[in-house]
């Protein structure tokens, strides 16, 4: 595994953040803003959930994997629907074990697999999966480039993919592009387009689902529903580091309503 010392230092902050997310009070944030209750890290709503399920035919003996699987949303969910196969994919060992726990306790009916790796390298042969998901994954790492390379490696030619992903708008001034930076997650911001890369790593585009707004109405939730539970939050991180959370939150939505942010569910597809 060969990953970034500032991919590591983010892993090392997930898994601090799957040990927290069981807490009574952080599952209240997340139904609030994502309708669901697995610790979920990304912005994946359960209406969005729909989207996926529907966009890769989920159902009985369809093999799914989903990389950056965290601690099983909304992977885990879309197989309890569906009853598909499931390999989930991710590094901090919490995440996968959290999921793993949540896989037997769910008694799913179809196979379901959970392996800590590299999406950059991932552990499976050519061609052996019929749908991959990955939800706001390739903006919480550095090689984008890589992991799209090596989901198509992992998809079967008439496969499909479906994913999120939050990015800075190319073409902003110097200071606006600096204000979309500091509120995005980590590595959002990158010198190609989506578009770009997934043709050059073999996927043509199906369906783009532009989710910002969504995406805007999400963090007003969150920040709604963490400022009702300031009491119980507060002391997790301690008052400075709450209320700096939370300003940037607010920071981040006046992005969005000016659009210099966006958050893209992408339907694709092998090339050719
Ligand atoms: C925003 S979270 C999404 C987690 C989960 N799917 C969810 O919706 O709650 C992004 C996930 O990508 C994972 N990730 C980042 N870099 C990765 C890599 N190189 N290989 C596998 N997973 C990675 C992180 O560990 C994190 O769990």
């Amino acid at each position: 595994m060969s990953l970034t010392l500032q991919e590591l230092a983010k892993r090392d902050d997930f898994d601090a953040q799957y040990r927290q997310g069981h807490l009574a009070v952080v599952r209240a944030v997340e139904r609030a803003v994502c309708g669901c209750d697995y610790g979920a890290t990304s912005w994946a709503t359960q209406g969005e959930a729909g989207q996926i399920a529907a966009a890769l035919e989920l159902a009985p003996g369809v093999r799914l994997l989903e990389i950056g699987a965290g601690s099983g949303w909304p992977s885990l969910y879309l197989a309890g629907r569906s009853g598909c196969d499931l390999t989930l994919a991710d590094l901090p060992l919490e995440g996968i074990r959290i999921a793993a726990g949540r896989a037997v306790a769910d008694r799913l009916a179809g196979a379901c697999l959970a392996v800590a790796a590299d999406a950059a390298q991932l552990p499976f042969r050519d061609g052996c999966f019929d749908a991959l998901n990955h939800s706001d994954v390739l903006c919480c790492l550095v090689r984008k480039r890589e992991v799209l390379a090596e989901c198509r490696r992992v998809v079967r030619p008439a496969g499909r993919m479906a994913f999120s992903v939050i990015y800075i708008l190319p073409g902003l001034s110097a200071a606006d592009h600096a204000r979309a930076v500091e509120t995005a997650p980590e590595f959002a911001d990158m010198d190609a387009d989506y578009p770009t890369l997934l043709a050059a790593t073999g996927w043509a585009i199906r369906r783009r689902h532009d989710l910002t707004a969504e995406f805007r109405a999400s963090c007003i939730r969150k920040l709604d529903a963490e400022e009702g539970l300031r009491g119980e939050l507060e002391p997790l991180t301690g008052a400075a580091d709450f209320d700096a959370r939370q300003a940037r939150m607010r920071r981040r939505i006046a992005v969005l309503e000016q659009r210099h942010m966006r958050r893209e569910l992408f339907i694709v597809e092998p090339a050719g």
